[in-house]
């Protein structure tokens, strides 16, 4: 049973657990898919694209991988009730742990800004759901002070064992890759506990010799929630100053990233970049990598967004290999994919405004569904048409 699955096949490289037989709480997470990316390949050019699909865990997001590994310490520990603080995956992934593991859940949500897809989960899995009328940071605030007055095991990702089981995701990809290392691998960045695990699994993989050179990993940020791109590029990496984030990719939608330290010596090992993108960039960028036939929710968008720029800069070459890490599926979120097809995305946000050539672009990978009267005519009028414009 535990060899079935992509974090627990791995644990001769992880904390030991004691008595992991009985505690371990599993959904045989990881063993997720690396997919080739042919229509953003030619977009970017870079030949050689990969996508590793996180989002094909059992939740639907990159957090089971770390949530198995610290949900069954919190069994092991044999605590009655588990908590976290969330923009909606990690809730999701901690109430469907919880619910196997037969433990209570807390679930604190900023009200109104997380997705349907993630909230519904947590629900149906029989989570407290609490939604608070603040933003994802006042929800930390408010946990981490209620940690100190109730017996409550805390979930987010500054728990260790969540970034320990995270690491698999990297090991697993370098065994996909036959332990060939890419040059670059590119991670959005919100709480910066994804990129800290993957740097930290680079690093100790490099040190026990299954790999020989460490992979470039870079962390993209969405423009409107960069606190961590201003202090490495503003701040020379000396401070970070937290700020009110806002952004419609509400996974990243996040102020005062708990791990920056930890992501600032994943960047400077690896020689990895920090890059920021726009709200229409992000839209863009989805709806490319869903034309691939892949898809992803909008926060994973980022990374394709981020190698566009990388590319202009030059960090990226067109010879290199480059992994994206898509972090959650697109079913996640499908009002941001209905309106943007529907051109509503941007209506009252002043994201519409900036950037007229990326807003075309935007345009031009828009599918609007097709209203028509169930006439057969009216459908091959449709067809030809689309045939004509192909
Ligand atoms: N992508 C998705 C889909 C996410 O849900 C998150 C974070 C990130 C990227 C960023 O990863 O925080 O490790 O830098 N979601 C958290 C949550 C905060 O509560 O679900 P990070």
């Amino acid at each position: 049973m535990l060899d079935q699955s992509g974090v627990w096949r791995f644990r001769e490289l992880l904390p030991h657990i004691p008595n992991l037989e009985e505690h371990a709480i599993t959904l045989r997470e990881g063993n997720t898919p690396l997919y080739h990316l042919p229509r953003c390949a030619r977009a970017t050019g870079v030949e050689n694209l990969l996508a590793k699909h996180q989002g094909m865990n059992p939740t639907a997001s990159f957090k089971d991988t770390g949530m198995t590994f610290a949900a069954s310490s919190a069994h092991q520990g044999k605590f009655r009730w588990v908590a976290c603080a969330s923009t909606g995956n990690t809730s999701a992934s901690m109430a469907a742990y919880a619910a196997r593991g037969n433990m209570h859940c807390l679930v604190l949500i900023p009200d109104g800004k997380i997705s349907w897809g993630k909230l519904s989960q947590a629900l149906d899995y029989g989570a407290l759901t609490c939604q608070l009328r603040t933003d994802f940071d006042g929800c930390v605030r408010i946990l981490n002070d209620l940690v100190r007055q109730k017996p409550v095991y805390l979930l987010n990702s500054v728990n260790p064992y969540r970034i320990e089981g995270q690491k698999t995701a990297a090991i697993e990809l370098m065994e996909q890759l036959a332990w060939e290392p890419p040059d670059h691998i590119i991670v959005p960045g919100g709480n910066l506990g994804n990129s800290s695990a993957i740097g930290k699994a680079l690093v100790e993989m490099r040190e026990l010799k299954l790999i020989s050179r460490l992979p470039k990993l870079s962390i993209i940020q969405a423009q409107g929630a960069n606190p961590f791109y201003r202090c490495v590029r503003e701040f020379g990496g000396k401070k970070l100053e937290p700020m009110t984030a806002d952004t419609l990719a509400t996974a990243i939608r996040i102020g005062n990233p708990a791990s920056w330290k930890k992501a600032l010596r994943v960047l400077q090992a690896t020689g990895g970049e920090v890059e920021q993108v726009t709200e229409v960039e992000i839209a863009a960028a989805k709806a490319e990598i869903g034309a691939d036939g892949i898809g992803c929710e909008p926060a994973s968008a980022v990374t394709l967004a981020g190698l566009k720029k990388l590319r202009r800069s030059g960090f990226v070459k067109a010879g290199e290999s480059v992994v994206l890490i898509l972090t959650g599926h697109l079913l996640k979120d499908p009002d941001f994919t209905i309106n943007f097809h529907r051109g509503d995305l941007f209506t009252g946000t002043t994201a519409g405004t900036a950037g007229e050539a990326e807003a075309a672009q935007a345009k031009n990978l828009q599918r609007a569904p097709v209203v028509l009267d169930a006439d057969l005519g009216a459908v091959i009028a449709a067809l030809d048409a689309a045939e004509r414009s192909s």
